[in-house]
């Protein structure tokens, strides 16, 4: 039988969530109004789940919850951490795929993707290397 996953359990047996969000709040500010985009979320998200958040209308804040998460977008007040690791900035841990047009239309595939590499987020691997694990060709 298959050890089980010990990052997956706390020492009580409870499953530690992979994603945990709580109390999260965002306020944007400008000079012409304040938008409160979310209000005191609370999410757990466990190991293995698959979650969808298709619900509510346009501008109920959907895609900032998603940006907190990816660490784009800073909470004006709560959390989110990944395996008990707040969210502090972006990680190459944590992939986004974009609703708008985000390409650079005059470069292939390959060369839009290693557009986003840097050493410095993966230390010891060389665009080309790491592109070639990730794709398997
Ligand atoms: N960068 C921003 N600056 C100011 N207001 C924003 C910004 N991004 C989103 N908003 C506002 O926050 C609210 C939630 O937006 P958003 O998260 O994009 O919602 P959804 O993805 O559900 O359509 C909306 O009122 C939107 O206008
Ligand atoms: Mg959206």
């Amino acid at each position: 039988m298959a050890e089980p996953d010990v990052r997956q359990r706390a020492e009580d047996g409870t499953k530690i969530a992979d994603v945990t969000i709580s109390g999260l709040s965002v306020q944007y500010d400008s000079s012409r109004a304040e938008t409160l985009a979310l209000s005191d979320v609370e999410l757990r998200v466990l190991p293995s789940e698959f979650i969808c958040l298709i619900g509510g209308p346009s501008g109920c804040g959907k895609t900032t919850l998603l940006n907190v998460v990816a660490g784009f977008v800073p909470p004006t007040a709560g959390e989110v951490s990944i395996r008990g690791n707040p969210v502090q900035s972006r990680a190459v841990e944590r992939g986004m795929v974009f609703q708008e047009y985000a390409l650079f239309p005059w470069r292939n595939a390959w060369r839009n993707v290693a557009s986003a590499w840097r050493p410095s987020v993966c230390p010891g691997t060389s665009c080309a290397s790491g592109l070639t694990s990730i794709s398997g060709s």
